[in-house]
């Protein structure tokens, strides 16, 4: 029987890896545009990391880490999130000495135990961003711009950000024991988690899906009548500077974030096109983690994006995403001696700079021009006895069917144009010969291409 792939994480196949590549590199632009310089940290950290940053009442650490122990007394746990590492991994190597603000970004896979749904696996992948050394406002327009920067490239129109102040632990404090004075009376009508939750972190009820809970929740005090003056003040001055960027936002006092370490602003982009689990990016400030986790006290911030939902979103608005590369030469040779021939024209046309095959298998004409076709290749060459002795042979254009017979001596310059031709348009090939000097400056002629 066959194995199968572990529940909730996903192959991602060579028919869409395209869409992966496109993201990737739409993200990581946007991010070093901004200034951000990624950091890759270790797939798992110790486990106390986790339990310390992310919370000993969120869910992830109560239900979902993967945790293994090693030989000895130590546990590991595979990364749920990228905040802790990173941070970690900036105080460790004493990067939050190269001054502020300290800018990094990152794309990982992260690791929950939820039960797996649309947009929600066990294995995933996300692109965040961290920010330390900034209380500013600014900093956490700059993220959210960032944010919605990344969305508009990839094409979005339909997603929309959620923001909310969850205020300092003063104000907040004020807040959570009007929540339990409010939720008190209905304790008994609440799910289990939420009657749980009560005592620990009322706030987290606000975000319980269970239909009961959100009717109760509705009429519950929301934080922005309790922030006090500074952290009203910097909400009020970050809605401006987003104002002024024309960045729309829904003010949502709901928002309240699932991960324990944030402070001041949280937000959300959501996107109503891929079901319950919409949201695309979560984030927000986080300005008493670095300490928690032995640094200077540090204000700081950040973002992440579940890419997985990113690209399902993509879809659901009919996102193009840039064509998977096909090769640009496909040599069909017949028999040994031009199949000799067909390896060596392939290693310079690979060397000059293209994507080339050849048959490595030994068939006849048809299947190798059907495996052509199914590569999508752009040009393909036929070899033979007759091509061989004649020294000419012809390069079929697969789009157009036209073909150019050329002398296979001059096989790299003819394929270059023809190549160019067929990309950019025709004329543009000459064009473009005569103003870089017709070949890419490491072309040499099969016959006198030696390696060194
Ligand atoms: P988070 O809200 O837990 O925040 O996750 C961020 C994003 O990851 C979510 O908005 C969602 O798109 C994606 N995501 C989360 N869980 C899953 C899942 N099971 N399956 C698919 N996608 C998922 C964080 O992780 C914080 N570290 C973000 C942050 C960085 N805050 C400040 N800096």
């Amino acid at each position: 029987m066959l194995i199968k792939r572990p529940k909730g994480t996903q192959d991602i196949l060579p028919s869409v890896v395209n869409k992966w590549k496109a993201v990737e590199e739409t993200v990581s632009q946007a991010a070093e545009q901004f200034g951000f310089r990624e950091i890759r940290t270790p797939v798992f950290e110790e486990t106390g990391l986790y339990v310390r940053s992310v919370g000993d009442t969120s869910d992830v650490v109560t239900k979902e880490m993967y945790t293994v122990s090693s030989k000895g007394d130590d546990t590991f746990t595979l990364r749920p999130e990228g905040t802790a590492g990173v941070i970690r991994a900036m105080l460790e190597n004493g990067i939050m000495n190269e001054g502020f603000p300290r800018k990094v970004y990152y794309i990982i896979p992260c690791y929950r135990h939820e039960k797996p749904q649309a947009g929600r696996y066990r294995e995933f992948r996300q692109f965040g961003v961290e920010m330390a050394g900034s209380a500013s406002p600014y900093a956490d327009a700059e993220i959210i711009l960032l944010a919605a920067t990344v969305l508009d490239g990839c094409g979005l129109e339909n997603v929309e950000l959620h923001l909310n102040s969850i205020g300092c632990p003063e104000c907040r404090e004020k807040y959570r024991s009007a929540l339990r004075e409010y939720f008190e009376p209905h304790k008994d009508e609440l799910c289990p988690t939420c009657n749980e939750r009560l005592g620990k972190n009322p706030m987290r009820l606000l975000d319980c899906k269970s239909p009961i809970c959100k009717e109760i929740a509705k009429d519950a005090p929301i934080i922005t009548d309790y922030l006090c003056d500074g952290c009203r003040e910097h909400f009020e001055k970050l809605r401006k500077i987003l104002d002024g960027y024309e960045i729309k936002y829904i003010l949502d006092p709901k928002i309240v974030r699932g991960l324990d370490y944030y402070t001041r602003t949280v937000f959300e982009f959501i996107s109503n096109g891929i079901g319950a689990q919409g949201t695309v990016c979560g984030g927000g400030r986080y300005d008493g983690l670095i300490s928690e986790l032995g640094g200077q006290p540090t204000p700081a911030l950040g973002f992440g994006m579940g890419l997985e939902r990113l690209i399902l979103t993509m879809e659901s608005e009919g996102c193009e995403f840039p064509p998977a590369k096909t090769p640009d030469l496909y040599i069909a040779p017949m028999g040994e001696r031009a199949q000799e021939k067909a390896a060596l024209l392939c290693d310079a046309v690979r060397r000059a700079g293209y994507a080339a095959e050849f048959d490595i298998i030994g068939r006849g004409l048809k299947p190798q021009m059907r495996y052509a076709d199914k590569i999508k290749a752009k040009f393909v060459c036929v070899l033979g006895d007759n091509e061989l002795d004649s020294g000419e042979a012809k390069l079929k254009n697969m789009r157009t069917g036209d073909e150019k017979a050329f002398k296979l001596e001059e096989f790299i310059g003819e394929f270059h144009n023809l190549l160019i031709e067929e990309l950019f348009g025709t004329g543009l090939g000459d064009a473009l010969a005569d103003s870089i000097g017709d070949l890419p400056a490491n072309t040499v002629p099969p016959e006198t291409n030696g390696r060194n």
